[in-house]
């Protein structure tokens, strides 16, 4: 059985990185289900046909341009949303960043640009719409954290490590304000095909290769991300807080069948 129109009906949602990949599937699903969103990102262009295919759901969407990264803008686009939609009732903190380096090349900038997505943009949007929260005496946020949060990355290191700083941050304030009738959770999917992924796996070889890792055998749909934040975001999910839902294709484990 799949989710039903009245899973959210009604429900305001922020989603972040919402312009294209997991999070623009995460907008239209949301709305599939009945929520109401806002979709951020830097390019509002690019945010403008996301919040046209939320509407032809038949609901009610908000385009704002925003760096997660920057307090200012991230306090913009909350009040923002609160004036258009009156209520916040789920956060999906989806904006990332990634580039594929040796750190002993990675630029200290590159660092700095992969902790600011990455985990500051969780930070400073939780404790933004977590105010709004805390007030409401309810909401969701669902933090999209990856894989190589809890498995490190050869190539990927200070994106792993800003991942599992998400991670972290999950369990903590899924403690911290379970008093105010708030859950926190995150959803770590491995290797999903998005215009992201693709910038790094820029041959069908590394494409064909990456799904061979997994032991599904294939590369994930954004929508099979989408669908866990739904579960995580409904009220089916109401005992559940500070957790990772793993949607992976399976894990990597130490053995491999093939070696014998
Ligand atoms: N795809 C995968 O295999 C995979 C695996 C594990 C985890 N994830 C995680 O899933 C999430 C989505 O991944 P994806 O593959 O869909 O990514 P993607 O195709 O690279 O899209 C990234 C999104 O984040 C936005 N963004 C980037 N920097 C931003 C910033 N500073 N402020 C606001 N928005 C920003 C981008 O929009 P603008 O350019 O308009 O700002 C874009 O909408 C990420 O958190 C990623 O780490 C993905």
């Amino acid at each position: 059985m799949g989710f039903s129109a009245d899973t959210l009906r009604d429900r305001v949602a922020i989603v972040t990185g919402a312009s294209q990949g997991i999070g623009r599937a995460i907008a239209v699903e949301l709305a599939r289900v009945g929520a109401h969103v806002a979709v951020c990102s830097r390019r509002k262009d690019a945010l403008e046909p996301v919040a046209d295919l939320v509407r032809a759901e038949g609901r009610r969407a908000l385009a704002v341009a925003c760096d997660v990264g920057d307090a200012r803008q991230v306090d913009g686009a909350v009040a923002q949303t609160l004036s258009a939609f009156g209520r916040i009732d789920i956060l999906v903190n989806n904006a990332g960043y990634r580039i594929r380096s040796p750190l002993e090349d990675l630029p200290r900038s590159e660092w700095d640009a992969m902790v600011a997505t990455n985990l500051t943009g969780v930070f400073l949007f939780s404790q933004a719409v977590g105010r709004v929260m805390i007030r409401q005496r309810a909401g969701k946020i669902i933090n999209v954290t990856s894989v190589a949060g809890r498995s490190g990355s050869r190539g990927m290191a200070a994106y792993a490590a800003a991942k599992a700083g998400a991670a972290v941050l999950t369990l903590s304030l899924g403690a911290e304000w379970a008093k105010h009738g708030i859950t926190v959770n995150a959803v770590a999917p491995g290797p999903v095909e998005t215009e992201g992924v693709l910038e790094v796996w820029k041959t069908p070889a590394m494409i064909a290769q990456a799904s061979r890792d997994v032991p599904l055998q294939r590369l994930g749909r954004p929508e099979e991300i989408a669908w866990a934040v739904i579960f995580v975001a409904s009220d089916q999910a109401n005992f559940m807080t500070g957790e990772t839902v793993y949607v992976s294709g399976g894990p990597r484990v130490a053995n491999r069948e093939d070696t014998k």
